[in-house]
């Protein structure tokens, strides 16, 4: 099993570049079924999620061809519909094949994805929309088989904005006939980008990144060449690096639109944040400032995904932090381990943590229990004293890429062991 070792204490200095979105890439690897032609994805990340879908994509009879951050994905010949349990367990959110499957060949066949490390993740947005645009869907004994004789287009009220609802149903809209309009469908820039990869092989889709999206069924999609946007939450991952341990980076290739949401509690923390172009420059204080009540929410709200690593920046806050969940039911599980660490931390209810800020946090060995509070962990050792392991760091590998040579090139003293 590999670890991470790192020595606490050095201020963090110089330029990083940002890798491209994984949140992006999953959906849009899995819309490359719905194209009966070649796709060139650029900027894909190098991650272990990533090689979890595109050995999906091989099961399917998809041709892959892997250049740097270059994927060529050839669907001409695929020809299977089912996705293996040990594939689907590989990569929780392969989940969103199910919309490209029914698209391409109306049938798919998968095992049930269940809960994970961060909540007990219920698919019945999906599942109830897809049964909406005409699926028979049947559920036994872990697999899901689906299928329809003519896949229609329908009007879609999300009950939740689900990212991943609104990606199948915009996924198995590519094979309806007809319309299909989701009302209350997720806003996040991830949304954005698939629906610019499926307008760039053809596809006619309205209103992605607001409520409403209204796509055309029936245009037969082409082979098209996409760039992936940058990852957001990797981005706020470098912030709280740099607020936790000291100094000034600059994040290259970053889009500042997409930060909105957390530039600003960067900055009520106490660190100093300028974005010009496509670089984000940020400067921490001598010690960050607390921040009084802080919540989750859908985008454009403040994301879950950077909710731990934030927690970590805030143990070493002046004063007393609230942070309340409220996208995922289990998304606390970093708490104890940074607890090991010295941070003063009360979990309230299960939903509400209570930062209390303290002067040091010491080395410790913990253990990651899911990709972001992974990074959290590797956050709070940035400024703590002393020599800090982290293990089960799959879980870091799963999103972020060459975590550790990145903060090594800022002067972070990190080493995979
Ligand atoms: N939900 C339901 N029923 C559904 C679908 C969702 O109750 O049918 C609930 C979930 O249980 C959860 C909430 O709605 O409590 C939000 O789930 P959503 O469907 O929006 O999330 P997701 O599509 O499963 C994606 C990201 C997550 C990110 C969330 C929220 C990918 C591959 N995953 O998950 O990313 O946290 O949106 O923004 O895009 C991560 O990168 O670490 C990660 C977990």
């Amino acid at each position: 099993m590999e670890k991470l070792a790192i020595n606490g204490g050095r201020r963090l200095d110089g330029k990083v570049m940002l890798q491209g979105s994984k949140n992006s890439a999953l959906p849009i690897l899995s819309a490359c079924v719905t194209v009966n032609g070649i796709s060139v994805i650029h900027n894909c990340p190098d991650l272990t999620d990533v090689t979890a879908a595109l050995k999906i994509l091989e099961h399917i009879g998809c041709r892959i061809k892997r250049e740097g951050h270059t994927v060529i994905v050839d669907s001409t010949d695929a020809n299977r519909f089912d996705i293996p349990d040990k594939l689907m367990r590989e990569m929780r959110s392969s989940i969103v094949f199910l919309g490209a499957l029914l698209a391409r060949f109306g049938a798919a066949c998968v095992s049930s994805p269940g809960g994970c490390e961060i909540g007990l993740r219920p698919i019945d947005l999906h599942l109830s929309a897809l049964r909406k645009m005409n699926t028979y869907i049947n559920e036994t004994g872990g697999f899901l088989e689906c299928a329809t004789d003519n896949l229609c287009g329908a009007d879609i009220n999300l009950a939740f904005p689900s990212v991943g609802a609104t990606e199948n149903i915009m996924l198995a809209s590519m094979g309806s006939s007809g319309e299909t309009v989701i009302t209350n469908a997720a806003r996040e820039p991830e949304i954005i980008d698939l629906a610019d990869y499926l307008k760039s092989c053809g596809a006619e889709i309205y209103g992605a990144g607001q409520s409403v999206i209204r796509i055309k069924s029936g245009k037969k999609l082409h082979s098209a060449e996409h760039t992936i946007i940058p990852d957001r939450i990797v981005a706020s991952t470098f912030m709280a690096c740099v607020a936790s341990a000291g100094g000034r980076i600059a994040v290259d290739g970053v889009c500042k639109e997409h930060l909105a949401p957390v530039i600003p509690v960067f900055e009520t923390a106490g660190c100093e944040v300028s974005a010009k172009r496509n670089e984000l420059v940020i400067k921490s204080p001598e010690r960050v400032s607390r921040v009084k009540s802080l919540g989750t929410m859908p985008y454009p709200g403040f994301p879950t995904d950077s909710q731990a690593i934030v927690m970590a920046m805030l143990t070493k806050a002046k004063g007393t932090s609230v942070i309340s969940e409220k996208i995922f039911e289990n998304r606390f599980r970093h708490v104890p381990e940074l607890i090991k660490m010295g941070a003063d931390i009360r979990v309230e209810d299960g939903r509400v943590a209570v930062i209390e800020g303290v002067k040091r946090l010491c080395a410790a060995s913990v253990s990651s229990s899911d990709l972001r509070g992974g990074c959290a962990l590797v956050v709070a050792a940035l400024g703590a004293d002393g020599k800090t392991v982290v293990d089960e760091i799959h879980h870091i590998d799963r999103g972020c890429e060459a975590f550790e040579i990145c903060l090594s090139q800022l002067g972070a003293e990190i080493k995979r062991e």
